[in-house]
């Protein structure tokens, strides 16, 4: 058991970091379990710490492109594109791993994933690292992501011996995950940089192919983000009448009309996909905490980050 602090000095996350402890980092997406990515006894802490499978991989991030070229067996042109464009950022890139970086990273795979984040903080202590940094979201395995270092104390107190305070994670959702087939983006995870802004800014094609709709790749597991009280998602006014005399908690994009609900969370009254995104998990969360028999949340416009947050809402609710 540890003493959990909370604090913003980067000196003591990098001197725990050295010794090869868990700090939990803030970054603009969700806030990251980070250990020493190169050394294998502190990756084990964080499967630990989080009762997370071994054989779902970790992401390893990085400052700039000169530390990201150190992890990767070459870079094609086009991946290099999308890091000076959207780097740093709210996108992981999958890549042919280099040696250095240990098999239980990868799960194995011949492929690590790469990401330079751009929370102010996190690149601080990573420039000041001699080494990369894996972080999944600081959450126990399979629970909603944490987005503020209140979040992170919930699921992980006790577990680690501090969490970097960055404030609250402006994103909200986890970073967008490409790999590269020929001259084509393929995402791999809706995140929070969505496939328009990606061929808006880069000029380069993207196609999807979602990885947990495929069973051949590793650790991306259908039951994901889940809230202890069951959530679903579909037409608001059916599903509420589908739970006569239920309590019903309401998580929602626009207004809908006056339905006599316990409680009710309405996401971004100006209609923004973005706001929507960045208060999505606080509010999973905050439902999740009240007294609740089920939640009922609204399909989003399936466009922009939109999609990205009905597939957040959709494997929260996956109850197979
Ligand atoms: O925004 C984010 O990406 C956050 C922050 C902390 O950077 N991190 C995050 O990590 O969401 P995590 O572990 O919760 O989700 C990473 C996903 C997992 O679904 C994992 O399976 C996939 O990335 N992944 C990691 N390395 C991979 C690899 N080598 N090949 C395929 N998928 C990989
Ligand atoms: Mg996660």
């Amino acid at each position: 058991m540890y003493h959990t602090t909370i604090g913003k000095e980067l000196d003591q996350a990098k001197a725990l970091l050295e010794r090869g402890e868990l700090v939990a980092i803030p970054t603009e997406t969700v806030y990251g379990l980070a250990a020493n990515g190169l050394n294998v006894a502190a990756i084990t802490r964080i499967y630990d710490a989080k009762n997370r499978p071994q054989f779902n991989p970790l992401i390893l991030h990085v400052a700039n492109l000169e530390q990201a070229e150190r992890l990767v067996m070459g870079m094609p042109d086009v991946c290099k594109r999308l890091m000076q464009l959207l780097s740093p950022g709210p996108i992981t890139y999958l890549l042919p791993k280099s040696s250095l970086v240990p098999d239980m990273v990868t799960a194995g795979s011949a492929r690590v994933a790469i990401r330079i984040p751009a929370h102010p903080m996190a690149l601080a202590l990573l420039e000041m690292l001699d080494f990369p940094l894996a972080a999944p979201s600081a959450n126990p395995s399979g629970y909603v992501s944490p987005v503020s270092t209140t979040h992170v104390l919930e699921g992980l107190q006790g577990k680690i011996p501090y969490i970097l305070d960055g404030g609250n994670c402006t994103i909200g959702l986890e970073s967008t995950i490409v790999g590269f087939e020929e001259d084509k983006v393929v995402i791999h995870r809706l995140g929070g940089i969505s496939a328009e802004q990606i061929s808006t800014i880069t000029g380069v094609e993207v196609k999807t192919s979602l990885a947990h709709a495929s069973p051949t790749a590793p650790g991306q597991l259908k039951s994901h983000y889940a809230t202890s009280i069951p959530l679903l998602i579909g037409d608001v006014i059916q599903l509420v009448n589908a739970f006569p005399g239920k309590k019903i908690g309401l998580l929602l994009f626009e207004q809908s009309a006056a339905l006599a609900v316990e409680k009710e969370i309405l996401l971004s009254p100006s209609g923004s996909l973005e706001e929507a995104a960045a208060g999505l998990f606080r509010a999973m969360r905050l439902l999740d905490q009240s007294d609740l028999d089920v939640i009922i949340a609204q399909r989003f416009p399936n466009t922009g980050i939109g999609r990205a947050i009905n597939d957040r809402l959709e494997r929260a609710a996956y109850k197979g």
